[in-house]
């Protein structure tokens, strides 16, 4: 038991200090109530056809909706919306009523002024562990030539300046 728990330690220090954005995923559920939540789990998977995924605790609010939901949006953050990616990682309640979004012609909640959207039609739920890997074929794409909000070792932040000097 103590065994575990010293590998359960290593696995999230090892973790934490492995950097990656942060993004905000979200949909529409039943009622037509927008859904969404601060996620870091993203990944690209494939180019053809065009897969992206992310994974969903199972004690996450709106699991259920996000088990049942056939499409998404990854709304990928920019460096300056750090408040972005706390409000949906935080009480549940009014999340959208807190930042700048619209829907999209494909009813998707899509976040202004992100680094990146991508909507997606779910193409595969997988099992795995206490989470969910939800795969996403991407439908529609838009960039904005902007520099990503980062996550590491519990902080989020922007590339240092000196990342990008020559
Ligand atoms: C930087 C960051 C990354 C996160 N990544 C994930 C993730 O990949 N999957 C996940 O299920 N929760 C992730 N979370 C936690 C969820 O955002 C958080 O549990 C959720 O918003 C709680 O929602 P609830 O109040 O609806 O249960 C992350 C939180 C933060 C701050």
């Amino acid at each position: 038991m103590g065994n575990y728990t010293e590998k359960i330690n290593l696995f999230k220090e090892a973790m934490s200090n492995y950097p990656t954005g942060v993004n905000v995923v979200t949909s529409i559920d039943e009622n037509d109530k927008p859904i969404g939540l601060t996620v870091n789990s993203f990944a690209s998977v494939s180019l053809d056809p065009l897969l992206i995924s992310w994974s969903i605790d199972n004690t996450v609010s709106t699991f259920d909706k996000f088990m049942k939901t056939d499409q998404f949006a990854v709304n990928i953050l920019a460096h300056n919306q750090a408040d972005i990616a706390s409000i949906f990682a935080g009480s549940e309640e009014g999340r959208f009523a807190k930042c700048d979004w619209d829907l999209s012609e494909q009813r998707l909640p899509l976040i202004s002024d992100v680094m990146a959207s991508l909507q997606c039609k779910v193409f595969k739920r997988i099992e795995a562990g206490d989470h969910v890997i939800l795969i996403g074929e991407v439908f529609n794409i838009s960039v904005q030539d902007e520099a990503p909000l980062l996550y590491h070792k519990r902080k989020l932040g922007a590339f240092p300046r000196s990342f990008h000097e020559e």
